[in-house]
C-alpha cells in the first residue's frame, strides 16, 4: 500500500483518448488504471442481456442489486462474474451507455465502487465527473479534450483493429450524441473542474499526450516520473 497514494482524474467527451493515455501512464506510473467508462458499459450490457429497455429508468435501476462489476488487473471487465471485455465496445452499447449513465441510482452505486477502489493506492481514474463529482480532492484533474473529428477517426479506427464493425458516419454520430447527452444530464454531467488542466490532444500523438500528462503530474505532485 503506498504511504500517501495519489488521485490522477481524467475527464473528457467520448473517444477523447482518455483511457490510452491514462493506461500508459498508470504503467509508468505503476499507478492502478480505473476505467469508469467501461463500468457504465458493463451496466448497460447487463439491462440489454435481461431483455430490458435502455430507456427505461425504472426497469434500468430496478437491477442494480443484482448486477457485480469486476475491472480485473490484466484490463478484463466482468459483469456478473461474465467476461464482456469486448461486448462493451460493441455499437449496441455504446449507442445506449448515456442513458444508463444519466440514471442517478445507477450513478451513486458505481461512484461508490469507484471511491473504494481508489483508498489505499495511488489511482488514474478516467471519466466524466472524476474531478468534479467522484474524486473532487483528486491531486491531479485533467480534462482532456480533442475536435469531434479527430475522436471519431482514433474511435473508428480502434473498433477497426478490435474486429468490431462500424462505418464512420455512424462514429461521429454516436460521439455528439453521447456528448450531448453526458453534457446536459442533470445529476453529475460532463464538464470540466474549476481547477482542472486543459489539455488539447488534437495535434498530439500519444506519446505527446503522455509525455504532457506526465510533466501535469510531475508538477502537481512533485513526483518524479521513471524513465520510460
Ligand atoms: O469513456 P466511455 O466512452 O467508455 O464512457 C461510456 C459512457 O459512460 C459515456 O457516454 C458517458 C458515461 N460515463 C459517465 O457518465 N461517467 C463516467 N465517469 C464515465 C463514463
Amino acid at each position: 500500500m503506498d504511504k500517501h497514494p495519489i488521485a490522477v482524474a481524467i475527464d473528457g467527451p467520448a473517444a477523447a483518448g482518455k483511457s490510452t493515455i491514462a493506461k500508459r501512464v498508470a504503467s509508468i506510473l505503476g499507478f492502478t488504471y480505473i476505467d469508469t467508462g467501461a463500468m457504465y458499459r458493463a451496466f448497460t450490457y447487463a439491462v440489454i442481456k435481461r431483455g430490458l429497455d435502455p430507456q427505461d429508468e425504472k426497469a434500468s435501476c430496478s437491477i442494480i442489486p443484482e448486477v457485480t462489476i469486476d475491472l480485473l488487473d490484466d484490463g478484463r471487465v466482468l459483469c456478473c462474474g461474465e467476461d464482456v471485455t469486448k461486448q462493451i465496445r460493441e455499437p449496441l452499447v455504446s449507442g445506449n451507455v448515456s442513458y444508463i449513465a444519466s440514471y442517478k441510482d445507477i450513478r451513486l452505486a458505481l461512484v461508490d465502487i469507484q471511491r473504494a477502489m481508489s483508498k489505499s493506492k495511488s489511482v488514474i481514474m478516467d471519466g466524466r465527473d472524476i474531478g468534479t463529482y467522484v474524486l473532487p480532492d483528486a491531486d491531479v484533474k485533467i480534462f482532456q479534450i480533442a475536435s469531434v473529428e479527430t475522436r471519431a477517426e482514433r474511435r473508428y479506427k480502434e473498433n477497426m483493429e478490435k474486429g468490431i464493425p462500424t462505418s464512420l458516419d455512424d462514429v461521429i454520430a454516436d460521439v455528439k450524441k453521447r456528448d450531448y447527452i453526458d453534457s446536459h444530464r442533470a445529476f453529475a454531467p460532463l464538464r470540466p473542474a474549476a481547477d482542472s488542466v486543459e489539455l488539447d490532444t488534437s495535434k498530439l500523438d500519444i506519446d505527446q499526450v503522455v509525455e504532457e500528462v506526465l510533466k501535469i503530474i510531475s508538477a502537481k505532485t512533485g513526483l518524479e516520473v521513471p524513465c520510460h
